[in-house]
């Protein structure tokens, strides 16, 4: 989800008791509906989840108001550790920094397993919520230079993890804003160990400077690759990298839902966009104005 307003947020709605929220950008003007959407779609669910990519404004905007209307307990907010300094007069941050820091908060890390994250844990009938992290290595040498950076001020992109959502079909694929040359060092050593995604946000929002490289990406072989709300000039050469018939910009389309079963993926946007991805197939059963088409998975 997100429409004009620059930054990212998204939900995922499980198929059973759980509720995923990854970043927060509750900007001004959509800060209330935005905040309604989650209420309704995450009411009635037993585990709700916050997964952060990294601590910039476009990614925290607003978390102490989810915070509150999710009544987030600590042991279901997920972040990558780091020691970023605290600012004057950013509650965000600071909403952050005590729920990164409280003892009971996952640390994301490779390979991360938790109940009702990817485990199931029986008895409880909830199970897996399909969530996997493939990145940060915690003692990779690049990750480190990452954290030092942080914590001596500088941009957090790169502590960005990898993360997928997968279902017994789908596959989608986050990164946060990792940056190209982190995204090499994590392929340099997990090299086939994604595989084809079904759906890829690009990096940074699709900004040139978080280009998928060119190996990784035919890996991924996305059906579908977001690229985020960025200004139209930061997007020429990304649009053409990713390839423009499976490439929807969110500049174009505003909020995008994938709706996610056991063969297709149904999609709709919030505007209408003529530019649409050619994996795209109506399906005559399925009408809606937002509706857009459906990818066979
Ligand atoms: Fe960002």
């Amino acid at each position: 989800m997100q429409g004009d307003v620059r930054g990212d947020m998204f939900y995922i709605k499980h198929n059973n008791d759980s509720f995923t929220v990854i970043d927060c950008n509750l900007a001004d003007g959509r800060e209330e509906e935005i905040l309604k959407t989650i209420t309704q779609e995450a009411n009635g669910k037993a585990i709700k989840r916050f997964i952060s990519t990294h601590p910039d404004r476009d990614h925290i905007l607003g978390l102490e108001k989810l915070v509150k209307v999710l009544d987030l307990p600590t042991t279901n907010f997920y972040a990558v550790r780091n020691e970023i300094p605290a600012e004057k007069d950013n509650p965000s941050l600071d909403m952050y920094l005590s729920l990164m820091n409280a003892d009971t908060s996952a640390s994301i890390k490779a390979g991360l397993d938790r109940d009702f994250l990817n485990q199931d844990k029986l008895g409880k009938g909830i199970g897996s919520s399909g969530i996997k992290f493939y990145w940060p290595d915690l003692d990779n040498p690049e990750f480190i230079k990452a954290l030092d950076t942080v914590k001596n001020g500088g941009k957090a992109n790169n502590i960005s993890p990898i993360i997928l959502y997968y279902t017994e079909k789908a596959k989608i694929l986050w990164m946060g804003d990792m940056e190209e040359g982190m995204q090499k060092e994590f392929y340099k050593h997990h090299k086939g160990e994604i595989g084809k995604v079904n759906i890829l946000f690009a990096p940074h929002h699709g900004r040139e400077s978080g280009q998928v490289p060119t190996d990784f990406l035919a890996e991924l072989n996305p059906d579908i690759v977001v690229i985020g709300n960025a200004p139209a000039e930061n997007l020429e050469t990304s649009y053409k990298h990713y390839g423009n018939e499976r490439t929807i910009t969110q500049n174009s389309a505003n909020d995008i839902l994938f709706d996610c079963h056991d063969s297709q993926i149904d999609v709709y946007t919030g505007k209408d966009c003529d530019n649409l991805p050619k994996a795209l197939k109506k399906n005559p059963s399925i009408t809606g104005v937002c509706y857009r088409g459906s990818i066979n998975i």
